[in-house]
């Protein structure tokens, strides 16, 4: 059975004029921290962050080069931390610094994953992540120390959709960022 929520379950949690504004701000931080660094690579996970990684390369000042890479958990494992990377059609990466753009981080295991991921990369230079949510409240205990370095939002334990985020593969579309209340 799949879930539908009515357009008056879903309660907005941030507008879409709010998220350009913070998308805005975020963009300013990066083109001021890499103004000095050639070679920047955007690298957006999908499918969560699509919205937000067109956006956010709209709004920098300089050149880079954009990729995108898909993975997933192994679900239905306890405390699983293993990933299968899905398109993984990526260039060299020596003397590139690497942006990944998440949707949001949670428990810390996606970010976790694709840090290492790229560090491990050989010939990399820096490595650094931009998500548009942190939930803090969800870190693993182990994972305490994962924070994006660029992040438009912090939520608190709900769930929330829109602006590329979904809920069952649904809601992805929407131009803000909402949530259902007592869904989470
Ligand atoms: P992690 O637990 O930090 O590894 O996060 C895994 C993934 O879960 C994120 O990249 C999102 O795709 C998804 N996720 C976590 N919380 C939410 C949410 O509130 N809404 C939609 N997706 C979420
Ligand atoms: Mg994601």
């Amino acid at each position: 059975m799949t879930i539908s929520f009515t357009d008056s379950q879903i309660k907005v949690l941030h507008s879409a004029q709010e998220i350009s504004q913070r998308v805005i701000e975020i963009a300013q931080q990066i083109n001021n921290d890499y103004k000095n660094l050639d070679n920047l690579v955007v690298v957006g996970v999908l499918k969560g962050a699509f919205i937000f990684t067109s956006d956010l390369i709209r709004a920098l000042d300089m050149n880079c080069q954009v990729e995108f890479i898909r993975l997933s958990s192994y679900e239905g494992t306890k405390g699983s931390d293993e990933f299968r990377l899905y398109d993984l059609t990526l260039p060299s990466l020596k003397d590139k610094n690497i942006l990944i753009v998440e949707d949001i981080v949670d428990s810390g295991r996606t970010a976790k994953f694709l840090l290492d991921f790229f560090k491990n990369q050989a010939g990399v230079n820096t490595v650094k992540l931009a998500s548009l949510f942190d939930k803090p409240c969800r870190r693993l205990e182990e994972l305490k120390d994962i924070k994006p370095d660029y992040c438009c939002f912090k939520v608190d334990d709900k769930f929330i959709l829109g602006y590329g985020l979904d809920f069952d593969q649904k809601y992805r579309q929407l131009p803000y960022i909402g949530y259902v209340e007592g869904l989470f």
